[in-house]
């Protein structure tokens, strides 16, 4: 078939734009819903207005969108707006207020859609299809809706649920309130804590993203046991790690790779993968990728030549008991995470720590609980740390981690081992990541088997 040059242009617009909009795995429709639905039910009859990322300053640099406004949306585009408006019975002479979803688009900039590619904008007839929210309004709008609400309800004002540390929620909230004659904004609400609620536990479609994440890095962590060895950078492993994340799907690492060998392996944040590895010293490979916006997170420790030596292998073993420990200790509903001070007796930092406290010794003579110097594991999701408030136990539905490590820099000696659990509704744990080998003859098996 034979297609006219104007014709095959606005094919070219759609099908170009629908390939970048469709870049990522995105959930259905009705899940982005009934996650707005579900924050419209924390809002105490409440207005909630979030902020999508911004394009990076520099426009080579890379753009991610903002977690929160991901979660509600899987809009992927910067510099949109969305508001949702809790439903609320009348009261009094206050009408009452049926659910509303609007979610607002920037005005088109054609030049830097030169560099940056199309983009969305409200004027689309397509809009409210593509975004899957009810109601979609250029951005301009944002302020009179805004308006609109609080001039109907003047209570309003002080229900409004946004993020008190930008800028683009403290200007709007100022020029509201100067639309509407009052002399200062009242404070808002924090949404971030009404959206991390949401976000702790994960659906289906969520889950599966996490499984892709956790698969690709699997895949990734393999290919790096097979390029360990002396004489190897941790630089080159870094990039072996990145390649085979890529290939299997992900679009970024969901941090950055740390190769950490000898005495870096002591150093948790150390991601600087400069040495060059020496035979005789283990490394820490705390590397993994991130799916459509979802995150794994995996750590394995290696002998560089491929084989522990005996001190290497009892601290080894130690930290993968703690990990076993921890995990066998796991109850829905009622462990804690991340309490590396202790302060709960039944945390799985306390089983881990406890564990390591009663098997082995550093060179001193004194227990290995000292040499445990984080947080046992961290919630996972959009964001590798997914927010979740420590204070209250592990649920059903949550992603996690569990990753005990001992660090003792006089031995140059590091081990930690990390992997992603599942809680299922029967309340027991599905890890995600554990395909990969862990025991320490699989790990040296796996070393030997490139
Ligand atoms: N990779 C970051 C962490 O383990 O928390
Ligand atoms: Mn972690
Ligand atoms: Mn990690």
């Amino acid at each position: 078939m034979k297609l006219s040059r104007p014709i095959l242009a606005v094919l070219c617009v759609v099908l170009c734009w629908s390939a970048a909009g469709s870049a990522l795995d995105r959930s259905s429709g009705a899940d982005y819903h009934a996650r707005r639905a579900a924050l419209a039910g924390k809002l105490n009859g409440g207005v909630a207005v979030l902020f999508a990322g911004e394009e990076p300053l520099l426009d080579f640099m890379p753009y991610r969108q903002d977690s929160d406004f991901y979660y509600l949306t899987g809009w992927n585009e910067p510099g949109a707006a969305l508001l949702i408006e809790a439903p609320a019975a009348a009261q009094g002479t206050r009408p009452a207020r049926a659910y509303r979803e609007v979610m607002f688009l920037p005005t088109r900039n054609l030049r830097m859609e030169l560099f940056t590619g199309r983009k969305l904008d409200a004027a689309s007839p397509d809009a409210p299809r593509l975004t899957g929210v009810d109601e979609v309004r250029p951005m301009s709008d944002l302020a009179v809706i805004l308006n609109q609400i609080a001039a109907g309800d003047r209570t309003m004002m002080y229900r409004v649920w946004s993020e008190p540390e930008t800028e683009q929620a403290k200007s709007l909230l100022a020029w509201t309130a100067a639309t509407l004659g009052m002399e200062h904004a009242p404070p808002m609400k924090d949404v971030r804590g009404a959206v991390a609620e949401l976000r702790a536990v994960k659906d289906a479609d969520e889950l599966m993203l996490l499984r892709k994440a956790a698969d690709a890095s699997v895949q990734a962590q393999l290919a790096m046991m097979k390029a360990v060895h002396p004489g190897q950078r941790e630089r080159t492993v870094a990039g072996i790690i990145l390649e085979k994340l890529m290939e299997n799907g992900c679009e970024r690492p969901s941090y950055a790779p740390i190769v950490g060998s000898g005495e870096k392996s002591t150093e948790l944040h150390y991601a600087e993968n400069s040495q060059t590895m020496q035979a005789g010293d283990v490394v820490v490979v705390d590397a993994a990728g991130e799916y459509s916006m979802y995150a794994s997170d995996i750590t394995r420790t290696l002998p560089v030549n491929g084989h522990f030596s005996a001190r290497q292998r009892e601290i080894y073993d130690i930290v993968l008991g703690a990990q076993r420990a921890a995990m066998e200790a796991f109850v829905a509903g009622k462990s804690r995470i991340n309490d590396p001070q202790h302060k709960y007796p039944d945390s799985l930092d306390t089983i881990a720590w406890n564990y390591m406290n009663a098997h082995g010794k550093d060179l001193h003579g004194d227990p290995l609980g000292k040499y445990f110097i984080h947080g046992i594991g961290h919630s996972v999701g959009i964001d590798v740390h997914d927010p979740y408030d420590y204070s209250q136990p592990i649920q059903k539905g949550m992603v996690f981690t569990i990753e005990p490590g001992i660090y003792i820099p006089e031995e140059k000696l590091g081990v930690r081992i990390e992997d992603v659990f599942y809680v299922k509704q029967d309340g027991t744990l599905e890890c995600l990541t554990c395909a990969l080998p862990k025991e320490a003859e699989a790990v040296e098996k796996e070393m030997r088997s490139r």
